[in-house]
């Protein structure tokens, strides 16, 4: 495999990452995962613009970031995957410096890219997924894509001991996200999600899903969603860069809305799908 490494074009093997890089000491450092539907970038932009706020955020900084737009598109070719279906994994640390919380003013970050091929989960999204609860135990800034995941890890492993697809996390009585993803339940035709502030991180497919819902009419409410009302949920979902819209049928072992993926989800599960297709024509 052919991956980017703080500008070469290398094997993985040959990769050589200092044990001084502050993401291997301290997390300290951001990421973006973009989606490839035959050999095409998916929403690249927003997720350099995400990318880049992030970044902003933690002080890091790291020039030319829309470069890394052709970068994939080269290390798409270079590892022959133009027509397939696949993912781009972005990572920046901040840099090599000897261990202390403090960082140096003048560090120079370290930026990692590489593509693995990837199926869409097309089984899943026809029938629907298991989720499980569990308490947010996340740090205070979800919107930043911090490569720090401990507490996602953690309870997606739980997911994972429970045959379950996703841990969706609750925080005050309300479910905030999923590990990996953003969630969404359906009221009466309304679509509720939880509002894009400092517990979530604000989705590239979550944003999509919103002009969907304008683009088709389903109105939406960017509301807490309070886990008392979860037996009243006609439908849930849930919603990632290689999740898409994933039916939610089961919410710790119990049923959702009438037990299989609801009507608002698949008319935006083909609502998505033409996106996919407009963007691969
Ligand atoms: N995760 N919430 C969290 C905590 C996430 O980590 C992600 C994405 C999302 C969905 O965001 P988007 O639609 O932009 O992918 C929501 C990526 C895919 C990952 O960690 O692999």
């Amino acid at each position: 495999m052919i991956v980017y490494y703080n500008g070469r074009y290398l094997n993985k093997s040959e990769v050589c990452i200092s044990p001084d890089d502050r993401g291997f000491l301290f997390g300290d450092g951001t990421y973006e995962v973009v989606r490839i539907y035959q050999g095409r970038l998916f929403h690249m932009e927003e997720h350099l613009n995400r990318l880049a706020r992030s970044l902003q955020e933690v002080q890091i900084r790291m020039k030319d970031l829309m470069s890394l737009s052709e970068t994939g598109q080269i290390l798409i070719q270079k590892n022959g995957l133009g027509q397939s279906d696949a993912m781009l994994y972005v990572q920046i640390t901040r840099g090599v410096a000897p261990r202390s919380h403090r960082f140096p003013p003048d560090i120079s970050s370290t930026l990692y890219m590489e593509i693995t091929k990837r199926e869409r989960p097309l089984r899943a999204l026809g029938q629907g997924v298991a989720v499980i609860l569990a308490p947010d135990r996340r740090w205070g800034r979800c919107d930043i894509k911090s490569i720090a995941l401990l507490a996602n890890v953690l309870a997606s492993q739980e997911a994972a001991a429970q045959d379950a697809h996703e841990t969706v996390f609750i925080r005050n009585n309300v479910l905030t996200e999923g590990t990996h993803t953003n969630f969404c339940a359906v009221f009466k035709g309304v679509v509720h999600t939880h509002p894009a502030d400092c517990h979530i991180l604000d989705g590239i497919t979550r944003d999509l899903v919103l002009c969907l819902c304008r683009e088709n009419n389903i109105p939406v409410a960017e509301v807490p969603v309070r886990a008392d009302r979860i037996g009243e949920m006609d439908e849930a979902f849930i919603l990632g860069t290689t999740t898409e819209i994933m039916p939610v049928i089961l919410i710790d072992g119990n049923p959702v809305g009438s037990g299989g993926p609801g009507p608002v989800t698949r008319k935006l599960q083909t609502a998505f799908e033409n996106k996919i297709k407009e963007h691969i024509r």
